[in-house]
C-alpha cells in the first residue's frame, strides 16, 4: 500500500487503527444500532448527510470510519484503505473481488435490483420475444447476466443516478435499479416487471486483513453479528 501523507482522525498509527468503510445514503440510520451494539460511538458528523468529511472519529482511537459511496466500499477494502466494509450484495453480485470474503448479512438495507419500465409497457407480453434490449442500469454486469440467462442481449447505457429518468427522456424503455419502497418508480410513472435479485447489506473483509489483523477485528465482527440477531 502507498504511505498515505494525511493522517485519520485519530492519534494512532494507521497499523493500530481499524478503518471501517460504510456507504452513504439511508443506510447510516440503520448502521446506528449496529455501531451501538458493538460499543461504537461515531462523532455526530458522522450521521450528517450535509458534512463534507470524509472520515470520522469514534469513542474509540482505534477505530475510525470513512463514507464512500457504495459502488466504491469494495474498492476501499479491496485495496487495504479500510479493514472491514459494509456493502450490499447487490455491489458484490455486480463485481468480482478475488480478494474479498462477506461472512455476515447484516439484514438492514433491504432492496431488490429490478426491471422496471414505463406502466403503458411494463405488462407487455412481446417483450421477451425481443433478442435485444436497451437497458439504463447502473449495473451493468448483472443486467448482461440477466438477459443472457434469458437470450436477450442486453445493450446498457451506464448511469450513476436519476436512471429512472432515461424513459421519459427516450433513452431507452426499460431500466434495472434499485428499489425499496417503490416510490421513486410510481413517482416517475415506471412499474416493476420482475425482480432480478434480493439485496440486503454484508460485512466484507479483506482475506489479508483478516489474516493479519484478526484479533482487532474479530470483536467487531462478533458485535455486529450479534446486532444482527436482535
Ligand atoms: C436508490 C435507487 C432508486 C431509489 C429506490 O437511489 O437508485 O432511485 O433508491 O428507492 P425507493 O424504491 O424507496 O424509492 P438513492 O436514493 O439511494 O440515490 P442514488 O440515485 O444516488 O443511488
Amino acid at each position: 500500500m502507498i504511505q498515505p501523507v494525511t493522517s485519520l482522525p485519530t492519534s494512532l498509527p494507521r497499523e493500530e487503527v481499524t478503518v471501517i468503510a460504510v456507504p452513504k445514503g439511508r443506510i447510516l440510520k440503520e448502521l446506528l444500532p449496529l455501531f451501538e451494539h458493538s460499543g461504537l460511538q461515531p462523532e455526530d458528523d458522522f450521521f450528517d448527510e450535509d458534512s463534507r468529511k470524509l472520515s470520522f472519529a469514534t469513542n474509540r482511537e482505534d477505530v475510525v470510519l470513512i463514507r464512500t459511496r457504495s459502488f466504491d466500499v469494495p474498492s476501499f477494502v479491496s485495496f487495504g484503505g479500510a479493514d472491514i466494509g459494509i456493502s450490499g450484495s447487490d455491489v458484490l453480485a455486480e463485481f468480482n473481488y478475488d480478494n474479498l470474503f462477506s461472512p455476515l448479512d447484516l439484514g438492514i438495507g433491504k432492496c431488490r435490483l429490478s426491471l422496471a419500465a414505463p406502466v403503458a409497457l411494463a405488462d407487455d407480453a412481446n417483450f421477451w420475444n425481443d433478442s435485444h434490449v436497451r437497458v439504463a442500469t447502473k449495473y451493468v454486469n448483472s443486467t448482461r447476466r440477466f438477459f443472457a440467462g434469458r437470450g436477450v442481449q442486453a445493450e446498457c447505457i451506464k448511469l450513476n443516478g436519476a436512471i429512472e429518468l432515461a424513459p421519459t427522456l427516450g433513452l431507452c424503455r426499460r431500466i434495472v435499479d434499485l428499489v425499496s419502497s417503490g416510490a421513486t418508480l410510481k413517482a416517475n410513472g415506471l412499474k416493476e416487471m420482475e425482480v432480478i435479485m434480493e439485496a440486503s447489506s454484508r460485512v466484507i473483509l479483506s482475506r489479508v486483513a483478516w489474516k493479519t489483523r484478526m484479533e482487532a477485528l474479530r470483536p467487531l465482527l462478533e458485535g455486529f453479528e450479534a446486532a444482527s440477531r436482535k
